[in-house]
Order: structure tokens, then C-alpha cells, then sequence
């Protein structure tokens, strides 16, 4: 099967969140399912240096008049064939894919997106004449597009691809005013109620939702949440009229790229039932940001972008009953000014408890999970979520909101589930600073009692979690489409 992915983002090249991740790792998955997977990038300098061998495929003429070509070439070390849309004048700007550095999106992310979304459409129509997808893959509103481009312009003569189109935030729609419809070279019939038109607005998103054949987002549980009003963003009413083609496959962790066994970003080297490793890790990590060197109490860690989605509210609002019980905090992460300032400012009064990092390390990130004991995850809602799987592999117990892919993941302590083996981690339902300092609670207690503690790091460790069953559902999925 010939499946064409396309997103933004793709670790390791270019990264702000799970997404890369997932993109990064879903087409070698795929590939060892017996899928032939290529890729389609928008030409972010990062993408475009990432390319080897670039050859040019075609000049292209936009719906707007810009000539931009298509590049083809091999992604190196990740061993996947990819396009890459070299279009200087709308990707060549540094820092953050989306935003310029006063964290404005961009004014013409309109055309950014549509780029990429139609070029997936041409190669679908035989751009390339040595390669044609039989299914084109786009993940989150930057590749929504390319649905309605491919479902509009849809050429019966030719045999027919499909599209599937992976949900992985909906809270991010990609919104742009209706008079970007005609310079995007799509038909005036798009902009209605039965096709990509969101309160007057063009919405990337529902395009992706309204015009793909199958619609997938990355946890089950999320899945059936974005089907209700509270949690539907506006689009739950299209999401339950397509509920048939809509289903949740739980994203899985990239075992080469996240694994203490052999991680090199990491003091030492620790797998389960040889933890030795692990302690240094934490003496390092202490050691380096000025933390008391104690190893008697749980270090905390959060790896995480600053905002409204992640609940970290709840971490600022317990960090004083964090610190009385004797608990330590390791913060990486960046988002909101105010978030920022609020955990910076409370380092600054206890700098032998909580240590913060406002910013984006990659290699940070991977020392923090060796490091700490407990991975925090309260999000408000969770899509997927990736960091409370880092917890499992990295023996960092995730604590985190029952809510979207953390309830398809995490298994709370209680007695019955640590007696049959299944606990890994806590969790708490109801989203309330009473309900998350209970599970921190129940942390620190289950910390204290070293056999049983152990135990469930062990297990949560040896979680198969790899991307395997992920890509096999995908690659069932695909298989549908094409009968
Ligand atoms: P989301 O995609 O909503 O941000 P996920 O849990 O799916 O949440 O993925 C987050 C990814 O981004 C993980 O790989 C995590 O390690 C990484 N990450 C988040 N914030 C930072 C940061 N400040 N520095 C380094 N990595 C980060
Ligand atoms: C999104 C979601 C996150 C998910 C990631 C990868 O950024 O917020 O929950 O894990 O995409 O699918």
C-alpha cells in the first residue's frame, strides 16, 4: 500500500509538541507493517536541511500566482522517502512554525497551510509520475486541506485515493476569514454549512472532519469526548453525524528515541530490575539545578508546554503542600507568560525544592524523566498524551487527570490494581485542586512503602507501549479504504 503522510512538524527535525512525535515515528511503523510511506513537509528551514539529496520534482504554480517547487529526497537516519515544499517566502522565518516571536500566528497561514494540503492533492492526482499515493494521511488543520482538495477536485477517470485525516488537537482549528476562499482555489460550494465554513469563518479543521473519508484522533477515549458539547469545540454536532467513520488509535512511544536501556542524553543507563542508573540520574539532576541531594522523597517532574490545556494551575496551586510533605519539582517547559513567571517566581523562594527550566530542551526533557519519581499530567483534556508514556518507559509514575488518552493509559494504585499487576501510575476524576492534591497524596504514600513502590515502577516499565499495534490499526484502516 502507498501512503502518503502529511503534517507540519516531524522529530527530529522540527518539533513543538506530540505531533512530531507521532510523525516521526508512524512512518517507519508503518513500514514494518509492509506499507511504502513517503512524506510531505512544508519547507520549514529545519525540513528543508533535513532533506538529503534533494532532487526538484516540479515548479508549481499556486492558486495565488507564487511559483514554489516541489522537493524529493530521503529523510537520512529516519529512513523515509519525502517531498518537501521549498517555498521560501512563506516558510523561511525562524523560531516557531506558527507564530512569529511576539507568539502572533502568522497573517498569511492561510496560504502556509493551503500549500501543503494542495500539494498532497496534486501528487494524489499523479504529480509524480514514479509514485502515487492510494491513500493520503494528513494529521491536525495544517494538512486539512489537502481533504478537500482531493475530495473537490476529485477526477473520476483516475482510480480513486483515499483520505484518512488524523484529529490530534481540536482546540486548534486553524481559523481564516471566508475571502481567503477564492485565492485558495477553492469553490465557492466549500464555503457552506456541508463543507468547510465554521461561523462564517473558513475552519482548516472541519475541512479535514468534513471532507476525509475516515476521520481518526489519537486516543479512544477522545474519540468518544470530542462527540459531546463540553468537549467538542464547536464541531461536536459534525463529529457525531460521522461518527461512523470517526474512531481513536492510541499513539505509542518510539522505543529507539525513548529508552533509559540505551537513551545517551542520560547520566546513566537503567532498565527495570537494574536501577541503579536511575539514582544517578537524579544526583545529576539535583546536583545541576541546585536541588537538595535527598533520596529519600519523591522528585516530581514536568515536561510540558505552559497552557490552559495542561492544568498546571493545579501543580502551581499544590507546589506549598508539595514542599511541606518534603517533595521536590523539576518544571521544563514554556507557554504562557504568566505560567512562566508564576513557577519561575516560586523556584526563585525555594530553590532547594523546585527547580524550573522556562524553554524548549529536548535533551532536558529526557534527563527529567530518568530523574523524577512522578511524572505530572493534570491536564484538562488530553488528546493522547505522550509525556505520561515517557513516565511508564522511564519508571516516572504519571499522575494525571482521568480525561481523554492519560484514561486510556494510566492505572491508578489502588490495592486491587497493584494486586493483579495493572496499576502504573495515579490518577484522579474529579479536575479540582482537592482532586489532584489527593492523588499527590496518594503519591507520596505509596512512595513511602519501597517494595510496593518498586513494584509498579517495574511493571509500568516493562508496559509494551512501541508503535506497532498503533500501525497496525492504521495500516486495517487503510486497508478498508481501499476495498
Ligand atoms: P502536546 O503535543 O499536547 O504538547 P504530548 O504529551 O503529546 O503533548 O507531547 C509533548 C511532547 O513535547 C513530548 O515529546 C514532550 O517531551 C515534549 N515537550 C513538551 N514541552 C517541552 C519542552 N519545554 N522541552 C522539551 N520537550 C518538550
Ligand atoms: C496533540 C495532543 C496530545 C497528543 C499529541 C500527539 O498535541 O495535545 O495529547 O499526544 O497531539 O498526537
Amino acid at each position: 500500500m502507498k501512503i502518503l503522510q502529511v503534517s507540519a512538524e516531524l522529530f527530529p527535525l522540527l518539533k513543538t509538541g506530540g505531533l512530531a512525535d507521532v510523525a516521526g515515528a508512524l512512518p517507519a511503523a508503518l513500514q514494518s507493517e509492509g506499507c511504502d510511506v513517503r512524506v510531505l513537509l512544508p519547507g520549514f528551514t529545519p525540513l528543508l536541511d533535513g532533506l538529503h539529496k534533494p532532487a526538484c520534482l516540479s515548479d508549481l504554480v499556486t492558486p495565488w500566482g507564487d511559483t514554489v517547487h516541489l522537493l524529493y529526497g530521503d529523510l537520512g537516519a529516519l529512513g523515509v522517502k519525502a517531498y518537501v515544499i521549498d517555498a521560501p517566502g512563506l516558510y523561511a522565518r525562524p523560531g516557531n512554525p506558527y507564530e512569529d516571536a511576539h507568539r502572533h500566528p502568522y497573517g498569511d497561514n492561510h496560504r502556509r497551510f493551503a500549500l501543503l494540503g494542495w500539494v498532497a492533492s496534486l501528487l494524489a492526482h499523479g504529480l509524480d509520475p514514479h509514485w502515487r499515493p492510494q491513500i493520503v494521511h494528513s494529521h491536525d488543520w495544517h494538512a486539512g486541506l489537502a481533504c478537500a482538495y482531493l475530495a473537490l477536485s476529485r477526477d473520476r477517470r483516475m482510480p480513486r485515493v483515499g483520505s484518512v485525516y488524523t484529529v490530534h488537537n481540536l482546540a486548534y482549528q486553524g481559523l481564516f476569514s471566508a475571502h481567503h476562499l477564492a485565492e485558495l482555489g477553492l469553490p465557492p460550494v466549500a464555503m457552506s454549512l456541508h463543507g468547510l465554513e465554521y461561523h462564517g469563518q473558513m475552519s482548516f479543521m472541519k475541512a479535514g472532519l468534513y471532507y476525509s473519508d475516515r476521520i481518526t484522533t489519537v486516543s479512544p477515549t477522545y474519540a468518544k469526548e470530542i462527540q459531546t458539547p463540553e468537549q467538542g469545540c464547536g464541531l461536536d454536532g459534525l463529529l457525531r453525524e460521522r461518527g461512523s467513520v470517526l474512531s481513536g488509535i492510541l499513539n505509542g512511544v518510539d522505543e529507539a528515541v525513548w529508552n533509559p536501556a540505551v537513551d545517551k542524553l542520560i547520566q546513566s543507563r537503567y532498565e527495570a530490575g537494574k536501577m541503579a542508573g536511575k539514582a544517578q540520574c537524579r544526583s545529576a539532576l539535583q546536583n545541576a539545578f541546585g536541588l537538595e541531594a535527598q533520596s529519600t522523597r519523591p522528585v516530581f517532574g514536568v515536561v510540558s508546554r505552559l497552557t490552559e490545556q495542561k492544568g498546571l494551575h493545579l501543580v502551581l496551586a499544590a507546589l506549598d503542600s508539595l514542599v511541606a510533605q518534603g517533595g521536590q519539582l523539576v518544571l521544563l517547559g514554556s507557554g504562557e507568560a504568566w505560567m512562566e513567571q508564576a513557577f519561575r517566581a516560586y523556584a526563585e523562594n525555594h530553590p532547594e525544592s523546585v527547580a524550573v527550566n522556562v524553554g524548549y530542551d529536548e535533551s532536558l526533557a529526557h534527563r527529567i524523566f530518568a530523574a523524577s519519581d512522578v511524572t505530572l499530567v493534570p491536564s484538562r483534556f488530553e488528546p493522547c498524551g505522550l509525556t505520561q508514556m515517557y513516565g511508564f518507559k522511564y519508571g516516572s509514575l504519571p499522575l494525571a487527570h482521568r480525561v481523554g488518552g492519560l484514561a486510556d493509559t494510566v492505572v491508578d494504585c489502588t490495592l486491587e490494581d497493584m494486586a493483579t499487576k495493572q496499576a502504573n501510575g495515579f490518577i484522579f476524576d474529579d479536575f479540582s485542586q482537592n482532586g489532584f492534591e489527593r492523588a499527590m497524596r496518594r503519591a507520596f504514600a505509596l512512595y513511602a512503602r519501597r517494595k510496593d513502590w518498586a513494584d509498579v515502577v517495574s511493571h509500568a516499565m516493562r508496559l509494551s507501549m512501541g508503535w506497532q499495534r498503533s500501525a497496525s490499526a492504521y495500516v486495517a484502516l487503510y486497508r478498508q479504504l481501499i476495498a
